[in-house]
């Protein structure tokens, strides 16, 4: 009887550090972003509604990240206008002229976003 009680005591202090995680969940894995341009801040809303699906906070998902390396501005634009592979593309329509300079200047304050 005593055995069983040591053994169950064993399997559930496994079962709970199995459990644990690292002590960083919950914790943001990058720096809040300091916005501060009103342009910034408009372009966050246009990436969270088009952009975040696919690459989340700038990350890879189902795209490449893109806050990792300095695509020039116009390659961004040309890539949101006419899409490619997977990526669709984003007509006047739908993402604006001004809203796609916000979105630049919400794409460029993502990069400088380090853990
Ligand atoms: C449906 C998912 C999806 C959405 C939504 C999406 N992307 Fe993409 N994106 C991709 C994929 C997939 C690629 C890789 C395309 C390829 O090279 O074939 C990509 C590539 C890119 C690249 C080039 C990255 C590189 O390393 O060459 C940029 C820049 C980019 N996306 C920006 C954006 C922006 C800005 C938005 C929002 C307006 C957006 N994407 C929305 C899926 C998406």
């Amino acid at each position: 009887m005593k055995r069983i009680a040591i053994l169950s005591a064993g399997f559930l202090f496994l079962l709970s550090l199995s459990q644990c995680g690292t002590a960083r969940r919950g914790v943001p894995m990058f720096k809040p972003l300091a916005l501060e341009a009103p342009a910034e801040v408009k372009g966050e809303a246009v990436f969270m509604s088009y952009c975040q699906k696919c690459h989340p906070g700038g990350t890879a998902g189902l795209g490449p990240a893109i806050n990792n390396k300095p695509l020039p501005g116009f390659l961004i634009r040309y890539q949101v206008r006419h899409g490619l592979g997977m990526m669709p593309a984003f007509k006047k329509e739908v993402i604006s002229a001004e809203e796609l300079d916000n979105l630049m200047a919400y794409l460029k304050e993502l990069r400088t976003a380090k853990e």
